[in-house]
């Protein structure tokens, strides 16, 4: 018997239903010291529009380098995938990668997870149309706080059976990079525990950019066209409509640097002229060349990161990489 076709996936809404906890949590990194604002609020439909045309820039190596190594490997490295898997595809985006990889893994069901739920509800929407047979599941949520996955999800594996199916956390594009070591050890800890609440046969794939020249590291967060401004800029534009700042973009410059001693490329907005912002309730006053920091993009030795995946639970743990040693795949078994 064929499985059944599904015209379209189901989609739980979490996000964003606890506004003021939002506006808190902005309003925080606004008077923090240095100021500081998540990169998680780079993402809204636009954001993740300037994502997607970031990964088409020349210098921006991680896309395509990464790509390249799951044409090359992915035969091998489903042999390590447990066929039938949940694949729950941690900060989904356009859903092209894991798109890409269904072929040879197979999976029995694709739970996508991201904080920009327009963006993903667009992206799965097309998805679905080209695999009817495989129930999907968006998760409009910040994982950033928790990656349990929510009743409403495990009711959803339920209905389909696939409560002690194995599940397939897959984080590509080196977005853990977004958090320190210390926060990524948590969320690996949390997605081991996803891993393990499944059936056996469950693991990690996860994409992880390399420590290299900084001559390389750098243009690929400042090209010359001016795409990372935009989407660096996008989150003063996302934070006014958030919590109600009156952010003038065109007075933060775009500043992008590899701080070696922390192994990140750390991005920020610099003010040009010394300038108050505002926000119903708060006010920050920024001198002239203050910064606000908004991204930090860890690079990891291989070894490292293959230690911090075993710290979490994972192992043992293999990677793949590219012939220039730019970018790594790994894959820990739960
Ligand atoms: C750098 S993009 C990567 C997109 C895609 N996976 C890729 O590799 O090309 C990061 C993605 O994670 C999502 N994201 C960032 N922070 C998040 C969070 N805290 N919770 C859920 N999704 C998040 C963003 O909306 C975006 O789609």
């Amino acid at each position: 018997m064929p499985p059944p076709p599904h015209a379209a996936p189901q989609f739980i809404q979490l996000h964003q239903t606890d506004a003021a906890a939002v506006r808190a949590e902005l309003a925080a990194g606004l008077l923090a010291q240095p100021a500081q604002v998540a990169p998680k609020f780079f993402y809204d439909a636009l954001g993740s529009r300037l994502f997607d045309a970031i990964t088409e820039l020349t210098e921006y190596y991680p896309t395509r380098t990464e790509a390249a190594i799951f044409a090359q490997h992915g035969a091998v490295m489903a042999q390590s995938v447990s066929a039938g898997s949940v694949l729950v595809d941690l900060g989904a985006g356009s859903c092209a990668k894991a798109a890409g990889l269904f072929p040879v893994l197979r999976p029995a069901a694709y739970v996508a997870v991201d904080i920009s739920v327009r963006y993903l509800r667009e992206s799965m929407g097309e998805l679905q149309q080209r695999h009817r047979a495989v129930p999907m599941l968006g998760l409009g949520m910040d994982f950033s706080s928790t990656l349990a996955l929510p009743v409403s999800a495990s009711d959803w594996l339920e209905r389909h059976d696939l409560m002690v199916a194995p599940r397939c956390v897959f984080y590509p594009g080196s977005s853990i990079g977004n958090f320190s070591p210390a926060q990524a050890q948590t969320l690996l800890r949390q997605a081991h525990a996803l891993c393990a609440a499944g059936g056996p046969g469950g693991g990690i794939l996860i994409g992880v950019d390399r420590v290299k020249d900084k001559a390389i590291l750098e243009p690929a967060y400042d090209d010359p066209l001016g795409v990372t401004v935009a989407f660096n800029r996008n989150l003063l534009l996302r934070t006014n409509a958030l919590l109600g700042t009156d952010f003038a973009p065109a007075r933060w410059r775009h500043v992008a640097f590899f701080n070696e001693a922390d192994s990140r490329i750390e991005m920020h907005l610099q003010a040009e002229g010394a300038q108050t912002v505002r926000w119903p309730g708060g006010a920050r006053a920024f001198a002239d060349g203050e910064r606000l920091h908004t991204e930090n993009s860890y690079k990891w030795q291989p070894s490292d990161f293959d230690a911090l995946l075993r710290a979490a639970g994972f192992g043992p743990v293999t990677h793949w990489t590219d012939a220039r040693g730019w970018f790594s795949v790994f894959w820990g078994p739960a």
